[in-house]
């Protein structure tokens, strides 16, 4: 079909992807959104302690087709890559790889991609190594809350207001959410503050609260 959008490859992958499923009790994991389209993409990693390459990665994708082939494609590239390497996968090269994607469609690679870098971010705040061995402070809370999202607009939490305040000491971390205890979203968002924020090496607790 010479004006179809998808190339063989990605309709290949789509059909048979690669690496789909999760893993128990990951080493790094991250759930991101796309403020674009609303999708979600999920993806956990595996990784060798020592050195730092990555043993298994699985993805989970609730998004389009370029989303799944992305995903698929780009777990085959990091697969036994460490995270160093994987940390420079592009979305330019998974689209690449996959003969091309239509330009409406950058930001379904760009989330996956974005899934990988979160999971491996995720995996050094656990460690406290790399990026992840940042000390928590307010500034660093708001930069992670920018990957949860507000599901009433699929735009972060930051952008959309709904964080009230942040208080970091000694490692507690409080916040509020702009929304009522029984709001529908509220638990779903009260669950994801706490899987950003709750790995990292020096965070003993973080309490979410609700306006009255
Ligand atoms: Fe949402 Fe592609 S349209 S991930």
């Amino acid at each position: 079909m010479a004006n179809a959008p998808y190339t063989e490859k990605v309709i290949e992958y789509f059909q048979n992807p690669k690496n789909v499923g999760e893993i128990e009790d990951p080493d790094g994991y991250a759930k991101e959104g796309s403020p674009a389209c609303g999708d979600m993409v999920e993806l956990f990693l595996k990784v060798d302690d020592d050195t730092h390459e990555i043993k298994d990665i699985k993805f989970k994708s609730y998004g389009c087709a370029s989303n799944i082939a992305t995903g698929s494609i780009i777990t085959e590239m990091a697969m036994g890559s460490t995270i160093e390497e994987a940390k420079d996968i592009s979305w330019q090269e998974a689209a690449d790889e996959l003969g091309g994607l239509p330009d409406l469609k950058t930001h379904c690679s760009v989330l996956a991609v974005d899934a990988l870098r979160e999971a491996i971010r995720n995996y050094e705040e656990r460690q406290g190594i790399g990026e992840g061995k940042k000390e928590t402070t307010v500034e660093v809370v708001k930069e992670r809350l920018k990957h949860v999202m507000n599901p009433m607009t699929g735009v972060d939490v930051i952008q959309t207001d709904l964080i009230h305040d942040i208080e970091v000491e000694d490692g507690k971390i409080s916040i509020k959410v702009d929304l009522e205890e029984d709001h529908q979203f509220a638990s779903a968002v009260k669950e994801d503050i706490k899987e950003k924020l709750e790995p990292r090496w020096d965070v003993e607790e973080v309490v979410v609260k609700f306006v009255e």
